[in-house]
């Protein structure tokens, strides 16, 4: 784990702005920046960051949060890959705790793999540019294939060469450790002879998601020689073969922003597609697809299309890989290439449009691509038939989401003409479906919402207190107290006096004072964390804060920090002019919305006493003796509240 020093660090010295600007190109409006947003594809700005908050907000999605929060979506890196990026940013050193020392151990060795990776991709790159061998053979290949230097460059392609050893003994000499050049595969060791496994190929670096370089692909170029056409690194502590996907580095944001993955067979195949424009693809790099390589997808959409050769190893190959993603509870879609294509031929010679209208037009749901390679051989033959339904049911009953099922019978219903009920009724005949976590998740989320609309000004008040106090919290500010105090004549009088408090204080004695709870949940725990937070550290880091609490209640913060920015850009947007900020003082602001607050609970106190009264045929003396201390109450409040607003 990475030391919470390290990660206070990194906090303290990222800027939302300088990460955010790094991918989003972003102009000063007022004391926020703006730009278009990353997650959709706009034309008018709606995407702002505040310098002041440390935080973003993208209107369009809806989605917000501190730096971290801007790389787990926008590079889709999970939680310690954002603050390792930005550790690399700015330099920070990492400090790695509570390893014990087999772990230790490992994530040494694994950063020793990643090391001598990098250094294997450069060693590999240099040599196809630079050395005669690399551009007479490596690179005249590469070029007849119709790749361009700027797709070598950005792919990271190399040439090892055709030398025994040449790799291996120039790293030996660099200082490189043979226990990693043997454990990483780069080097095989063979009664004291050090060998290049990849020797005589062009190379294919594999990236991680978040870009390292995690193992290789080599292929032979003399197809003559009796050799796998293709060579992979061996499973080690960094390269999982079926943990990995060619080309989700480059594809990574556009499969989100497109939300579709289109998945080949080969290295070519994504380079090529790549080359051409088409950036959402992925290969499994010829090992069967594995549920762990869809859990990487499913990171980035819910939608994936196979683009697979139309020969038999192909076609059985995409069933398979049908029935994974629908077990994951992905859509699915096939694109199947004529006859000896592969994506990598077929788009060598057309352009972007014809590349993406064949894509697009020759996409089918899995249920017409079952259908039409079944019906083929089954046509007018009643039991093939039935065999090719069972085929589809049998994939629909993998779905783990009882509506798409539904459909899709309904879809395989009119395809194969067959009755509904009929697909029904063998549908319940197989194993029946959990709804599955997620779903159940999201329905308890509307419900949330809907509960809070009926409640909007309790809503509204508490949300604006946690407004107050994660802006201003820290903040001493006047506050004006009305005393009670009676003048010669007996005459009860409000007198002003003013006080100095910190805002959180305040508000924290003001609420206590009134027994006042918050009513609605989130709110609840956010106010004690807030409270809590200034009480032990005098201080609240905004996003240090929104780093402490889980993705739920940091999306609450946000909007609630954003709802302002909300307004304004409105504003900018339709007429071109900044809202005049607040011009309320925050003392004032404090007591206006304390007193509205407490205002509202005891007018919500006097209709449950009243409907007490009511109910009760007994003696309701008391009851109204207490209604009358609360009018009393309130209209001493509204005084207060009328010299405020
Ligand atoms: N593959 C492999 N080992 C092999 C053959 C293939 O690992 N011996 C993997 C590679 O990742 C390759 C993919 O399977 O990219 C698809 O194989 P194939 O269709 O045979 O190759 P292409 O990608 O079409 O390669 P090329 O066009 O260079 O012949
Ligand atoms: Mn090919």
């Amino acid at each position: 784990m990475i030391s919470k020093t390290t990660i206070d660090k990194v906090f303290e010295q990222s800027l939302v702005e300088e990460v955010v600007g790094d991918f989003v190109q972003l102009k000063k409006t007022g004391s926020n920046f703006k730009g278009l947003s990353p997650f959709s594809n706009e034309k008018t700005p709606s995407f702002v960051v505040s310098p002041v908050k440390q935080i973003w907000k993208d209107f369009s999605s809806g989605k917000g949060g501190n730096a971290v929060a801007f790389l787990m979506e926008h590079e889709h890196f999970t939680y310690p890959e954002a603050i390792k990026y930005l550790a690399r940013k700015y330099n920070i050193e990492i400090e790695e705790t509570q390893l014990n020392s087999i772990d230790k151990e490992k994530a040494s060795e694994r950063e020793s793999l990643y090391i001598i990776s990098e250094y294997a991709k450069e060693f590999f790159k240099n040599t196809l540019i630079n050395s005669s061998q690399g551009k007479t053979v490596g690179l005249t290949y590469f070029k007849e294939r119709g790749f361009s230097d700027e797709t070598i460059e950005k792919y990271d392609l190399g040439f090892s060469p055709n030398d025994q050893s040449y790799f291996s003994n120039s790293a030996i000499e660099k200082g490189y450790d043979k226990g990693f050049l043997e454990k990483s595969g780069l080097t095989i060791f063979q009664n004291s002879k050090s060998i290049d496994r990849f020797r005589g190929r062009i190379i294919f670096p594999i990236h991680s998601m978040s870009g390292r370089i995690l193992g290789f692909g080599g292929r032979i170029l003399n197809t003559e020689i009796k050799t796998a056409k293709y060579l992979n690194s061996p499973e080690s502590l960094i390269y999982f073969k079926s943990k990995i996907l060619y080309g989700i580095y480059f594809a990574k944001q556009e499969i989100a922003k497109l939300d579709n993955c289109y998945i080949v067979e080969g290295y070519t195949d994504v380079i090529q597609l790549h080359q051409k424009g088409i950036k959402n693809v992925v290969s499994s790099s010829g090992t069967a697809l594995s549920l762990d390589q869809v859990t990487l997808i499913r990171r980035l959409t819910s939608n994936i299309t196979m683009l697979f050769d139309g020969d038999k190893a192909g076609v059985n190959a995409t069933l398979r890989g049908i029935d994974l993603i629908l077990s994951a509870g992905l859509n699915v879609s096939v694109c199947s290439f004529p006859e000896g294509e592969d994506p990598d031929s077929y788009s060598q010679n057309r352009s972007f449009e014809e590349v993406n209208d064949f894509l697009i037009k020759n996409s089918q749901d899995f249920i017409q691509f079952k259908a039409s390679i079944l019906v083929k051989e089954s046509k007018d033959n009643p039991i093939l038939k039935a065999k090719t339904i069972n085929e589809i049911v049998n994939s629909i009953a993998i779905i783990p989401d009882r509506i798409k099922q539904e459909l899709y019978v309904k879809h395989c219903s009119s395809i194969m003409d067959v009755s509904e009920e009929v697909l029904f009724n063998s549908l319940a005949q197989r194993t029946k479906n959990e709804i599955p976590a997620i779903s159940k998740k999201r329905i308890s989320k509307v419900e949330k919402t809907s509960k809070l609309q009926k409640i909007n000004i309790l809503f509204e008040l508490e949300r604006k207190i946690i407004e107050i106090l994660l802006l201003y919290g820290y903040k001493e500010e006047q506050f004006e107290e009305l005393i009670l105090k009676n003048d010669d004549d007996g005459n009860v009088l409000l007198e002003p006096v003013l006080v100095k408090s910190i805002v959180y204080k305040k508000i924290f004695l003001d609420l206590q004072q009134d027994e006042i709870e918050f009513t609605n949940d989130s709110f609840k725990i956010l106010y004690a964390k807030i409270i809590e937070e200034f009480q032990e550290n005098e201080k609240l880091v905004l996003d240090v804060f929104l780093n402490s609490m889980d993705e739920e209640l940091s999306n609450q913060v946000t909007s609630i920090l954003m709802s302002e920015d909300q307004y304004q850009l409105h504003d900018w947007l339709s007429k071109d002019i900044l809202v005049k900020a607040k011009n309320k003082v925050v003392g004032q602001l404090v007591t206006e919305t304390i007193l509205s607050l407490r205002t509202y609970l005891i007018n919500e106190k006097v209709k449950e006493l009243q409907t007490e009264t009511k109910k009760s045929n007994t003696d309701n003396s008391e009851i109204l003796k207490e209604i009358n201390d609360y009018y009393k109450l309130k209209s001493l409040l509204s005084k207060k509240l009328n010299r405020v607003i």
